[in-house]
């Protein structure tokens, strides 16, 4: 990790030159000064991804520091799930068929609205290792393209469906055959804070792209999933210990939570924070 300059009320080291940044001097379960809000949050703009150690939040806590940033997202299969309606449970035991987010994704995509950012807060770690989650900087995916490729992929909208993660990944039929939101958004986005152009397709919740054959959208979604997936340089791995939490930039991200500690357990709470607007070019 490298100390980055420039802050005075909180201290950030990045953990690649890019993408990631731990967090310390800062008690997540304490309201934050003015003054650290505003250096954390630039700090998320900045870094994408935060961590932040050893934290010691009960719900209510966890969900007024997400606050701060905005409104609350409910999670659009809540319901099904049970529990407070603001907090989405991880949970990964020897008797899961799946794990979510075990694959690239942005979150809730499918919504018309997405979630701007996620807090997810683990608790409990697998008791021998494994559990990161790796995160992608898509900015430095979109940059990574060819002038040409940017220029195809400048008008085109892609479908984003809820059902997809269970049919996909999961391979199990979702909780409610087809109540999940479907929405379209453009494959390239501009965030909306630092007007950067983002790549906003994911393997997770993209099923096509309008306006092509069907074997044309699969081989130009495959291609970006690939260089998503493959690109290596646009990652950072962040290794959980109990009471971490990390905040991701859900705009300019996508994150792969990795099963590899089968038959061990994990758990966490994920608090995620509503978009101010739809994605847009
Ligand atoms: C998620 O997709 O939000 C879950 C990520 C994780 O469990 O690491």
């Amino acid at each position: 990790m490298t100390h980055v300059n420039g802050y005075a009320s909180i201290q950030v080291d990045s953990l690649t030159p890019h993408i990631g940044a731990q967090v310390s001097g800062v008690n997540l379960d304490k309201e934050l000064s003015n003054e650290q809000f505003s250096e954390l949050y630039q700090a998320w703009l900045d870094w994408k991804v935060l961590v932040f150690r050893d934290q010691h939040l009960d719900a209510e806590q966890h969900k007024a520091f997400a606050r701060r940033f905005g409104t609350l997202h409910v999670h659009p299969m809540q319901h099904s799930y049970g529990g407070d309606p603001e907090i989405l449970r991880v949970r990964t035991t020897k008797d899961s068929k799946y794990t979510a987010g075990n694959g690239w994704h942005t979150d809730v995509t499918c919504d018309e609205i997405p979630p701007m950012a996620s807090a997810l807060y683990i608790k409990e770690t697998p008791e021998h290792g494994g559990g990161d989650t790796l995160f992608a900087n898509m900015y430095l995916a979109y940059d990574l393209l060819s002038d040409t490729m940017k220029s195809l992929l400048e008008n085109l909208t892609a479908v984003h469906d809820g059902a997809l993660p269970y049919l996909g990944n999961y391979k199990v039929a979702p909780p409610e055959g087809d109540a999940y939101p479907k929405n379209e958004h453009p494959v390239i986005v501009t965030h909306p804070e630092t007007t950067r152009k983002v790549l906003f397709v994911n393997s997770g919740f993209t099923s096509h792209i309008k306006g092509m054959h069907p074997f044309e959208s699969k081989a130009l979604l495959q291609m970006l999933f690939d260089h998503i997936g493959r690109t290596h340089r646009l990652t950072c791995r962040v290794a959980w210990q109990p009471n971490t939490l990390t905040l991701w930039d859900n705009r300019c991200t996508q994150h792969h939570a990795v099963w590899d500690y089968f038959p061990e357990s994990r758990y966490g709470e994920r608090v995620s924070i509503l978009g101010n607007s739809r994605p847009a070019a």
